[in-house]
């Protein structure tokens, strides 16, 4: 029974990001605090049902998947589900099987990954210093992600580098970020930092933004707007002195939310309407109580229903506090 969801503002959700697994090899400072406490295994969906929740997101018109996490491919026996969803390619109903990773995996993975069908990729990278990369990450090692880079590419992967824009401790690299990714035919994307999670010092230190950077930018390379979406909530320009296409994903300074058309499956079954809201819809249930998909598709759609208008993330200097306790990697950004 083909019913498209539509939320109650008449936006479209045809973009399912789907967080497979909480846990991180890396403990980016930004995103998690250095002592984290994971979801217990027994609480996860397993990949069978996973690949059963999203195949009814496909069968009611969404055209775009996103695996993500924490980091997605340190989940056991992740290309099980690549494998299974890329189905929806073959058959034409889903446009793009996609993810977004830290990288640590990725050679391993990357040619896997392309023969599943996945044709474009995210990987996060902050700083080209292996030293700093070592301090923002905690745990990662940026030779590694490299090694995944080159591995990705010889694949034949599109990748998108995601760079989180941090004041005094990227802002300085932001230009040769810029000209490193274009220069390997990559894109990059900056992003703002938002209030998600514990971690353990303060966001509001490192928040930058996008604007300051841009225009900054702007006195280096001519920055020419360009229409082009790519289903996400970033806003291109092309940058003409490399050819390469930058993008600014700026929730903190500018609301992009009108045009939402996504929402978020957490590897327990939660489904989040909103990044920015609490409200969750619990998919596991329906999911477990039947083997026949009425119950979920109807828990699907009554859940899209009650998708709010957007998030209210602000920029608070009185209040320490993170806006949303949950951290992003529950809800894979
Ligand atoms: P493409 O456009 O397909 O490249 O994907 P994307 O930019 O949506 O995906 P990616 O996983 O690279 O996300 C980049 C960042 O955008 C992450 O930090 C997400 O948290 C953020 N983001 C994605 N969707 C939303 C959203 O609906 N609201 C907010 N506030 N942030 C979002
Ligand atoms: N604010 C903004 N971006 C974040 N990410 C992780 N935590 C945050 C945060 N609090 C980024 C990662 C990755 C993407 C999925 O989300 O760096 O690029
Ligand atoms: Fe892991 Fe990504 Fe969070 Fe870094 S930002 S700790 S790589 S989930």
């Amino acid at each position: 029974a083909f019913r498209p969801l539509v939320d109650p503002f008449g936006r479209g959700i045809t973009y399912l990001r789907v967080s497979v697994t909480d846990r991180c090899d890396f403990r980016c400072v930004y995103c998690m605090s250095e002592n984290m406490t994971f979801l217990p295994k027994r609480d996860l969906l397993t990949l069978e049902e996973l690949d059963r929740i999203c195949s009814v997101f496909v069968s009611n018109g969404v055209r775009k998947l996103r695996i993500t996490g924490g980091e997605p491919l340190v989940r056991r026996d992740i290309m099980s589900l690549f494998r299974s969803l890329s189905r929806h390619l073959d058959s034409g109903a889903l446009d793009e099987l996609t993810l977004t990773t830290n990288g640590s995996q990725l050679s391993r993975y990357a040619e896997e990954l392309a023969a599943c069908g996945v044709r474009r990729i995210n990987v996060s990278i902050d700083t080209l210093d292996p030293e700093k990369f070592h301090r923002i990450t905690r745990w990662g090692d940026l030779a590694k992600v490299q090694e995944g880079l080159d591995a990705a590419q010889r694949a034949g992967l599109k990748i998108k580098i995601n760079t989180v824009a941090l004041k005094g401790v990227n802002e300085d690299e932001i230009a040769t970020l810029l000209t490193w990714a274009h220069g390997r035919g990559m894109d990059l994307t900056l992003i703002e930092v938002m209030p998600l999670g514990e971690i353990d010092g303060q966001r509001i230190d490192q928040f930058l933004p996008l604007s300051l950077v841009r225009a900054q930018l702007a006195q280096r390379f001519s920055l020419e707007e360009i229409d082009e979406r790519t289903g996400g909530p970033a806003r291109y320009v092309r940058v003409a002195e490399t050819g390469g296409k930058l993008g600014f994903i700026t929730p903190m300074t500018h609301n992009f939310c009108e045009s939402c058309n996504r929402v978020r499956l957490t590897c327990t079954g939660q489904l989040f309407m909103c990044l920015g809201q609490e409200d969750a819809a619990d998919l596991r249930g329906p999911a477990r109580a039947s083997s026949d998909d009425a119950m979920l598709r109807q828990a699907i759609a009554e859940a899209i229903s009650r998708k709010p208008k957007g998030h209210d993330f602000v920029i608070d200097r009185r209040h320490a506090r993170p806006a949303m306790a949950r951290h992003m990697s529950l809800t894979g950004g």
